[in-house]
């Protein structure tokens, strides 16, 4: 059993981070999503990593992961693609994953559960394909499946207008080397990609063994601002427990699960978990609320902040509240106190919200 961790693609929706990063290096909790998804693979058991990446970002992905030795993989392989769809990825990877089965694990996903289970079941059942679904509010947006009363996968239909069930595809699966003729007759969709849901699809026509598992826990798709947070809460809800390295002075409080790193200061500063505050940072006369995390080197004074993802090297002043936001590296944020006018510096693709 091999495993191919797609970490390519182009992460359009949360730009302008992903002009200067692999969306799947964004850290929740302080630690790269990316890591949550190898950890995952490497507690499954697998040895032979294939990581796939894009031009772009590859280099910034192949820095991180470097051989692989971090989560005890034998082996780690790079596969460059253009970004043209999961089953794209597949068909690129072909060489790497020769004729053995595999589990691909996209790289932006965060499961609350681990894949040894899956694995098993799907060697003892000897499946071709074994898909994990979640229960979804609005099906619409994800790929859907449709199954017997056995857990056989019948259909598969990608963004259905009206839905047949609210089972979307979770993205984690686990294939034999029959995937390889599925996508050798699958023809890119409107969008110009080569879809998995097709490939899938071509495998029940072809009367392969396609089964699904419905996750009981958590599912995260960190494709856009939002997932981020959400996978930032869970994540320091789950994974943080209290650790302080860093100093803080008699007149600063902290309450709660917060993790401070070595060279931190906190001045004058209420922090309550669950919060990440990372290294070298300055915090003086400000609130750090639960469900943040701030990058390394980061300087907040003055400030209220509550629910943010803030990167490294960032300036934060004066910012009487600041919520829900997402702060690229070396951003800075201050907040002129005579001024009614906003002055704003802001890169392509920017949001701001007022
Ligand atoms: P997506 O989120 O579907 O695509 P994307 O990363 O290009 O983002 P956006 O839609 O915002 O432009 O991709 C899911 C995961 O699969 C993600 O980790 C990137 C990876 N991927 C590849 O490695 N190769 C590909 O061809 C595609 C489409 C995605």
């Amino acid at each position: 059993m091999k495993a191919l961790v797609l970490s390519g693609g182009q992460g359009t929706r949360l730009r302008p981070l992903t002009f200067t990063t692999a969306k799947q290096l964004i850290p929740v909790g302080n630690k790269p999503i990316l890591g949550y998804v190898l950890d995952r693979i490497a507690d499954g058991g697998i040895k032979e990593l294939g990581v796939v990446i894009a031009k772009e970002t590859g280099e910034d992905v192949k820095r991180y992961i470097k051989d692989g030795s971090a989560w005890d993989f034998d082996n780690t392989t790079y596969i460059l693609q253009e970004p043209l769809g999961l089953a794209h990825a597949v068909k690129t990877a072909e060489e790497f994953l020769g004729n053995d089965s595999f589990i691909m694990y996209l790289g932006d996903n965060l499961l609350g559960e681990g894949v040894t289970e899956l694995l098993k079941k799907f060697e003892e059942e000897s499946l071709d394909a074994m898909i994990l679904l979640k229960e979804v509010e609005d099906p619409r947006a994800f790929g859907v499946a449709v199954l017997d009363g056995k857990g056989n996968v019948v259909k598969l239909i990608e963004k259905p207008e009206e839905p047949p069930s609210d089972l979307a595809l979770v993205g984690v699966y686990v294939f034999s080397s029959r995937v390889h003729e599925a996508i050798e007759s699958i023809k890119p969709s409107w969008r110009g990609e080569l879809e998995i849901t097709d490939a899938i699809q071509e495998m029940i026509n072809l009367g392969f063994k396609v089964k699904a598992e419905v996750l009981n826990s958590w599912w995260l798709d960190t494709g856009k601002k939002d997932d981020i947070l959400s996978a930032n809460a869970v994540v320091l809800d789950e994974f943080i427990k209290a650790e302080i390295h860093g100093g803080f002075d008699g007149k600063s409080k902290i309450t709660g699960r917060v993790k401070i790193g070595e060279g931190t200061e906190i001045i004058n500063s209420i922090i309550r978990g669950p919060c990440a505050i990372g290294e070298n940072c300055i915090i003086e006369n400000s609130f750090i609320g639960p469900y943040t995390s701030v990058g390394n080197g980061t300087r907040i004074s003055d400030s209220a902040i509550e629910y943010c993802v803030i990167l490294d090297d960032v300036v934060v002043e004066n910012m009487d509240r600041l919520e829900e936001s997402l702060i690229g590296r070396n951003a800075r944020l201050t907040r002129n106190q005579g001024h009614r006018a906003i002055k704003l510096h802001v890169g392509d693709y920017t949001e701001v919200e007022l």
